[in-house]
């Protein structure tokens, strides 16, 4: 390559480079695999070293990602964030123990062996044991100020535990990852698809996006799970090694990584980075590779760092797992509320074990950007260790007979036309009476989280919705006897036992009707809060936005303003109007929550004050306790105090709170009253 033919690269990678990190550090949207951006990066960091007159300081080589966003404020880190340097290679992660045998001129070098967590970097302090911020990785010199929406977390603790063996610094910045498990990965994103938003590619990228949210009460929604593995600025020191250090973090109570290796020499860390490789995929978060890690913390000093990364460490990268295989067909699954989502009928191949022979292609959008066509050959991924994705065609086994796929007009299964919602990606089928529709809501209604009517399954729905017996939910309650009898498979006592779950079913809790309802982002925990507030479904069906939000404030706890949108507009459309109607008036009557459920009010009008150490639980988690059943948390004591929750070593508050004679409550007291 000339130089000239250099220059142009350079700037063109440079560019490219920096438009990734964009879309992945700051929207948590990225184009491309993490291979690829990998590769686009390591390519420019290449051609730099190759021809170091076109070194500038301005380059994603030389920087960290940047995710700050506007709307929130930034902190200044006490000790830089800093990258790690990657490799898919073995050479190459060798190579790295070789410089720094050179470098301390010793062969035998102990190392810590950790997986490399796919989520987001964060650094929280501690002062005196207690959370005083979360900040995100920023531009390695300052971040994002997101202690609110750290403070969800459940299993970040609000105060560290002390112990003697491993005494609390003064003030620690202790920095790990902010990640979401599979299984509320899943949960969202089928509500997302629900309610025609885009899906999440990955866990990464939820989480990504969720802790960014300016809305605390959505973020808390999304059960977000911290991990934390490495440390910052630390005062006085506590540590002189990861291994020890790992071990106070441990003591403190802080979720640390589910296994790590300390290991003497590189031979033993490889043989580790493969066992690593063979017990990640059933961690909780997910994985992206190995760390390797220097383990004293005086040779990582003697090591030091470049402009990006730590000399002391290395990632190697695991291979995602990909395979190529053809798309047979593509076809179009109707959702509950009337999404059309094209799916990829594969050939089948074998893909972390598992055969996959379908993948999401999402949208009709996600189709057109990657010019997906019915029997292309296409490479397909598990992406984030999940759901299987169509990467990309191979465009050079693309055929004449590989024609563009055009997305259908009508919906598949009634034949109306579909309609592209205002600011929404998916297509939709407006027929509420389409019978795919019919079927997903009848599925949802009957569930074991909704009204929960045991001798309903898949089978049986579409018996029912074939003859044209049930066309909406309230034909359930119609069925009779002697036509169910006629459904031949159905012997008198099931057939019985299926009537008296549907009668027992109109006395239903109200929260289940609600949700029930499958109105879009309404899921359990907000079915609850709903009923708890409006105790009646009419009331909750003609209620206004302001009713759910008032000066930009939640009325509601855990309702923000997607879901008042939501509900409110789902209550808009006279056919759902019609439903809550045709519901009542085949005699369901919802059972309002007598003693409040989930968000209950049993702490109404009632103040709290914290103090002292708790037994199994945070003050912060007894605060959102207290909170969610609509009591206040109060930081000093005064007469008009109800309770002093107090646990071990309470100091002055527990003093006041004996001299105004205030009750004083311990946890065990304390959660006996939140279930009433
Ligand atoms: S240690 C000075 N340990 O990977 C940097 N990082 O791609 C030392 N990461 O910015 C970082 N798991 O956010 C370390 N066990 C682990 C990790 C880990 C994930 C992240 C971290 C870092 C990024 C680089």
């Amino acid at each position: 390559m000339t130089p000239a033919e250099a220059k142009k690269r350079i700037a063109e990678l440079r560019a490219e480079v920096s438009r990734h990190a964009e879309l992945y550090y700051r929207q948590a949207k990225p184009e491309i695999p993490d291979r690829d951006y990998d590769k686009l990066e390591r390519e420019l960091a290449d051609l730099e070293k190759q021809f170091p007159q076109f070194a500038a300081k301005v380059s994603p080589t030389a920087q960290v990602g940047d995710d700050r966003l506007e709307g929130f404020s930034t902190y200044r880190h006490r000790q830089p964030m800093q990258s790690l340097d990657n490799t898919y290679s073995e050479d190459e992660y060798r190579a790295f123990h070789q410089r720094l045998v050179k470098l301390f001129g010793r062969d035998e070098l102990a190392y810590v062996v950790e997986p490399k967590v796919d989520g987001l970097a964060v650094s929280v302090t501690y002062e005196k044991g207690k959370l005083v911020r979360a900040v995100t990785r920023g531009n390695g010199e300052e971040g994002d100020d997101i202690t609110v929406n750290a403070r969800t977390i459940y299993s970040l603790p609000a105060e560290l535990k002390t112990s003697k063996k491993h005494p609390v610094p003064d003030v620690i910045e202790i920095r790990g990852e902010i990640y979401l498990t599979t299984a509320e990965f899943q949960r969202i994103n089928e509500e997302r698809e629900e309610a025609g938003e885009p899906v999440y590619a990955n866990p990464r990228n939820l989480a990504a996006g969720t802790i960014k949210q300016l809305d605390p009460k959505e973020v808390a929604r999304r059960k977000l799970e911290i991990v934390l593995y490495g440390i910052g600025y630390c005062e006085p020191q506590v540590a002189d090694s990861q291994s020890e250090f790992v071990a106070s973090v441990k003591a403190w109570g802080l979720p640390t990584v589910e296994k790590f290796w300390p290991v003497q020499g590189i031979d033993a860390a490889w043989q580790a980075v493969g066992e690593l490789d063979k017990l990640r995929h059933a961690f909780a978060y997910g994985t992206d590779g190995a760390v390797t890690k220097v383990d004293s913390f005086g040779l990582r000093r003697e090591a030091g760092s470049t402009a990006k990364s730590p000399r002391w460490a290395i990632a190697y990268k695991f291979e995602p797992e990909r395979a190529e295989t053809k798309i047979n067909a593509i076809t179009i699954q109707v959702g509950r509320t009337g999404v059309l989502t094209p799916v990829a009928e594969l050939e089948p191949v074998i893909l972390a074990g598992t055969t996959v022979a379908r993948a999401t292609l999402h949208n009709k959008d996600e189709i057109a950007r990657k010019d997906i066509r019915v029997g292309d050959t296409v490479l397909v991924e598990k992406a984030g260790e999940v759901i299987p994705a169509v990467i990309e065609v191979n465009l050079k086994r693309r055929t004449k007979e590989c024609r563009p796929y055009e997305f259908p007009d009508k919906c598949p299964v009634c034949g109306t036309k579909v309609v592209q919602l205002e600011e929404e990606v998916a297509m939709r089928c407006p027929n509420l009476g389409c019978p795919a529709q019919v079927r997903r809501r009848l599925t949802h209604f009957v569930s074991k989280a909704c009204l929960d009517i045991d001798g309903l399954g898949t089978a049986m729905i579409d018996e029912l919705v074939e003859k044209g017996w049930v066309k909406e939910l309230p034909d359930l309650f119609r069925l009779k006897r002697d036509d169910l009898l006629t459904l031949g498979k159905k012997v008198e006592k099931s057939t019985d036992n299926l009537l008296a779950a549907l009668e027992a079913a109109k006395r239903c809790e109200l929260w289940r009707l609600i949700h029930g309802l499958g109105i879009p982002h309404v899921g359990v925990s907000a079915a609850k809060d709903l009923a708890t507030h409006f105790r009646d479904l009419e009331k909750l069906a003609s209620a206004k936005v302001e009713d759910f939000i008032a000066n930009k404030e939640s009325v509601i706890s855990g309702i923000g303003e997607t879901m008042a949108v939501a509900i409110t507009g789902f209550f808009a459309d006279k056919r759902n109007r019609a439903l809550v109607e045709g519901l009542l008036e085949v005699g369901l009557k919802p059972v309002a929550p007598e003693k409040p459920v989930g968000g209950s009010t049993i702490f109404a009008g009632k103040t709290f004050v914290l103090t002292g150490t708790l037994p199994t639980m945070s003050r912060d988690e007894a605060a959102a306790k207290i909170e969610a059943a609509a009591g206040k948390v109060s930081g000093s004591v005064s007469k008009k105090t109800s309770y002093v929750l107090a646990g071990e070593e309470a100091g002055s508050k527990l003093d006041k709170a004996k001299e105004l004679g205030v009750p004083v409550i311990d946890e065990a007291e304390f959660l006996k009253m939140l279930k009433g």
